[in-house]
């Protein structure tokens, strides 16, 4: 059990999220909100029946609804309201920084116009007192042409995000797939990074960080598979954004008592407490966090290494990133 002062710990430190994605921070009750306002027409008749559905057996089955779920987003608006109640939510987890994915393709297959997308997320991120960056995230089970594509049409908008993801269906569109258009993003300084080792193998991990040059690997929990994987990745200080309560409804784990976030940490890798989607998997930050530490045998420096490890991991300035480890140092010294 968690006692009371950890568990006001968990809630009150200063957080970095690094890997959210946006269109899984849409509660069932936005969903209808927006279908309403669009005139869309949902396969399910309510919030209850919509929430109902919500019980998935591993990543494809989620993502099934995930897309569905994004199909109200039609006007600029629609994308400032999503992210507006995603930031509102991260602030009141303490969130100082996030770095939040967004899918383009998920849209513009459906005829929305990219700008539209970037327009209506980024306006909300500048509206936020939460500092708040954008990662824009290629759908793998599409093609590369497609991903190259929608890179050009992202070009326009090259200053409003920061860096490239992959994500999406993983076991079967390894990362390899995606060489060229990382490649290209590299040559544009865009940062890099890549969902990896959540269901596929350690193979996908490796590939990540040899083929595609990412600097943050997401997931990357199945690299305790592979014990060089695992040494590389320590001596690398390449992170892990870690996404506890999503690994548990995704059938990752059974369980949280069966998470091995304690043995990554242990090993020496730079992991990371993340929500992933949580209108899905039943959970923000201080979710995440609180399973977590109730599941397993963390204590208090654990947590302190968990804050610090968000910030040090983010894709920030030196000076600012210095500014937010000081805080979280502060904070801890106060306890
Ligand atoms: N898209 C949204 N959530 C995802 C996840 N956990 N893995 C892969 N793609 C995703
Ligand atoms: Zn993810």
């Amino acid at each position: 059990m968690l006692n009371d002062q950890l568990r006001r710990v968990l809630q009150q430190m200063p957080k970095a999220e690094l890997h959210i994605h946006i269109e899984g921070s849409l509660e069932p009750e936005l969903i209808f909100a927006l279908a309403e306002r669009n005139g869309v027409k949902l396969a399910y008749g309510s919030v209850e029946e919509l929430r109902a559905a919500y019980a998935f057996t591993d990543l494809q089955s989620f993502l099934d609804i995930y897309y569905a779920g994004a199909s109200v987003l039609l006007q600029e608006q629609d994308f400032y309201d999503m992210t507006a109640a995603y930031l509102k939510r991260a602030e009141e987890d303490n969130v100082r920084h996030t770095e939040i994915f967004f899918d383009p393709q998920t849209h513009t297959a459906r005829g929305v116009d990219i700008k539209v997308v970037i327009d209506g997320i980024y306006r909300a991120c500048q509206d936020s007192p939460v500092s708040a960056t954008l990662i824009l995230c290629f759908l793998r089970h599409l093609s590369e042409e497609d991903a190259i594509a929608t890179l050009e049409a992202a070009l326009p908008y090259r200053d409003k995000f920061i860096g490239v993801g992959l994500d999406s269906s993983e076991v079967g569109n390894p990362p390899e797939k995606f060489a060229n258009v990382f490649a290209r993003c590299h040559a544009l300084g865009l940062h890099l990074v890549a969902h990896a080792g959540e269901e596929g193998p350690p193979a996908y991990i490796y590939t990540a960080l040899d083929t595609l040059k990412v600097e943050r690997i997401d997931h990357g929990v199945r690299c305790l598979e592979d014990k060089a994987l695992t040494e590389r990745l320590a001596r690398e200080k390449m992170a892990l954004t870690v996404c506890p309560l999503s690994n548990i409804k995704l059938c990752v784990f059974d369980k949280m008592e069966q998470h091995n976030i304690l043995e990554l940490l242990d090993a020496g890798i730079v992991a990371t407490v993340n929500s992933d989607d949580p209108a899905y998997f039943g959970g923000y930050m201080n979710d995440n966090f609180i399973a977590t530490f109730e599941a397993l045998p963390l204590g208090l420096s654990h947590a302190q290494t968990l804050a610090r490890n968000g910030f040090s991991a983010a894709f920030l300035p030196a000076e600012k990133k210095q500014q937010y480890l000081d805080e979280v140092d502060a904070f801890f010294a106060k306890i």
